[in-house]
C-alpha cells in the first residue's frame, strides 16, 4: 500500500478560459490567468492498494458513484500508466468551504488530486507535468497547481499546455468577496459549455482578442495597477457571458441579484471604492478588491437583496503534499 496526501485551493479566473481546441486533452482555445483563493482549500487522500478491486471516491464522507467517480478514475488511470501501476486506489477528499455555495470545487479537486496521486504512485513530477495532469481532470485545475497569481498559456499540444506563476502570494494583496446569492447546482457544467462555446458566434471574436486581454490583465498584475485591472477583467467576464448567453442552447447563468452586485460594484467604484467584478459558470459574483477595502466590500455585499452570504478569500499558495493526519 502506497498513500499520499495533497492540499489545493480554489482559483478565480481574471481572463477567462471557455472553449477547448481539443475537448479530450482539455486544450483551451486561449490562455487564461487567475489567483489562488487561499482561505478555500481541498485535502485529498489517494492510498493505492493492491487488495482493492476497484477506484473508490469519498467526498466529504460520503461515497460517489456515476460521473463523478469516473472523472476520478480516468486521472487515476493516466497516473497508473505514467507509473507503470495496476492497483486500484481509494481517494478521500474533503473541503472546508461549503458545497452547493457556488464556488467550483473541480480545479482544487484535480490539483490536490493529480498532485497526491502521482507522488503515491512513486513519480517524481515537475509542477509543469503536475498542472498538465491536473488539467486533463479539467482545465482550470491546471491553474490551482502553481501558486499566487498564475498564467495557463494555452499551448497547443499535451506538453506545452500548462500553467505556471507570474507573481508569488504576496505580491499584491488581493480579496475575493465571494457574493453567494444562489446555492442551487448550475444545471449546465464548465464540461459541458466548454462544447457549446463554438456554437456562439461571438467566440471568434472573443478568442481573436484573447491576447490583448490577456496582455493588459498580466501587466495590471505586475504592475499592481487596480484600476486597469477591474477594467480588463470585467470585460473579459462580460464577453464570457456574451458567449454563453449566445451559444446553442444558450447558457443563462445570471440571475437578478447577479446584475444587482455587478450594477452595485461599478457605482461603487465610480465613487472611488476599489472594487471589480467577476463571474465563473454560476449566478455568484466574484467582487474583488484590495485586502484593506475588503471589511467594507462585505458589508455592502451583505445589505443587497439576494445575496445569501459573502466569503471571503486571498491570495493562497501552490498545490502541496502534507504529512497524513
Ligand atoms: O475547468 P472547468 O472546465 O471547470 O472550466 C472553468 C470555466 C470558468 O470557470 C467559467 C472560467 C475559468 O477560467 O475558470
Amino acid at each position: 500500500m502506497s498513500s499520499a496526501t495533497a492540499i489545493a485551493h480554489p482559483n478565480i479566473a481574471l481572463i477567462k478560459y471557455w472553449g477547448n481546441r481539443d475537448q479530450r486533452l482539455r486544450l483551451p482555445v486561449n490562455g487564461s490567468i487567475s489567483f489562488n483563493l487561499g482561505s478555500l482549500s481541498t485535502r485529498t487522500r489517494v492510498t493505492f492498494d493492491a487488495a482493492r478491486g476497484e477506484d473508490a471516491f469519498i467526498l466529504n464522507g460520503r461515497p460517489v458513484h456515476g460521473e463523478g467517480l469516473a472523472r476520478v478514475a480516468a486521472l487515476l488511470d493516466i497516473v497508473r500508466d505514467m507509473a507503470g501501476l495496476s492497483q486500484r486506489a481509494e481517494v478521500h477528499s474533503e473541503n472546508d468551504f461549503p458545497t452547493g455555495a457556488g464556488i467550483a470545487s473541480s480545479a482544487a479537486a484535480f490539483a490536490a488530486l493529480a498532485l497526491a496521486s502521482s507522488a503515491a504512485a512513486g513519480l517524481d513530477l515537475s509542477e509543469a507535468e503536475r498542472s498538465r495532469l491536473a488539467r486533463l481532470g479539467s482545465g482550470s485545475a491546471s491553474r490551482s497547481v502553481p501558486g499566487g497569481f498564475v498564467e495557463w498559456q494555452a499551448g497547443d499540444s499535451d506538453e506545452t499546455s500548462y500553467a505556471f506563476s507570474i507573481a508569488p502570494p504576496d505580491h499584491w494583496a488581493l480579496t475575493d468577496c465571494i457574493a453567494v446569492v444562489s446555492s442551487v447546482h448550475k444545471p449546465t457544467g464548465s464540461t459541458q459549455g466548454h462544447v457549446l462555446a463554438d456554437t456562439s458566434p461571438l467566440q471568434a471574436a472573443r478568442v481573436a482578442d484573447a491576447p490583448r486581454r490577456l496582455d493588459l490583465c498580466r501587466r495590471a498584475v505586475l504592475a499592481r495597477d487596480f484600476e486597469a485591472l477591474a477594467a480588463v477583467s470585467e470585460q473579459d467576464s462580460d464577453i464570457m457571458h456574451a458567449v454563453m448567453m449566445t451559444s446553442a442552447p444558450p447558457l443563462f447563468y445570471w440571475q437578478p441579484a447577479t446584475l444587482r452586485v455587478m450594477q452595485s460594484v461599478r457605482a461603487w467604484r465610480g465613487g472611488g471604492l476599489p472594487v471589480c467584478y467577476t463571474i465563473d459558470a454560476g449566478p455568484n459574483v466574484h467582487v474583488i478588491c484590495p485586502q484593506d477595502a475588503a471589511l467594507r466590500v462585505s458589508e455592502r455585499l451583505k445589505a443587497l437583496e439576494g445575496v445569501e452570504r459573502v466569503l471571503t478569500a486571498t491570495v493562497g499558495g501552490p498545490a502541496r503534499l502534507v504529512v497524513d493526519r
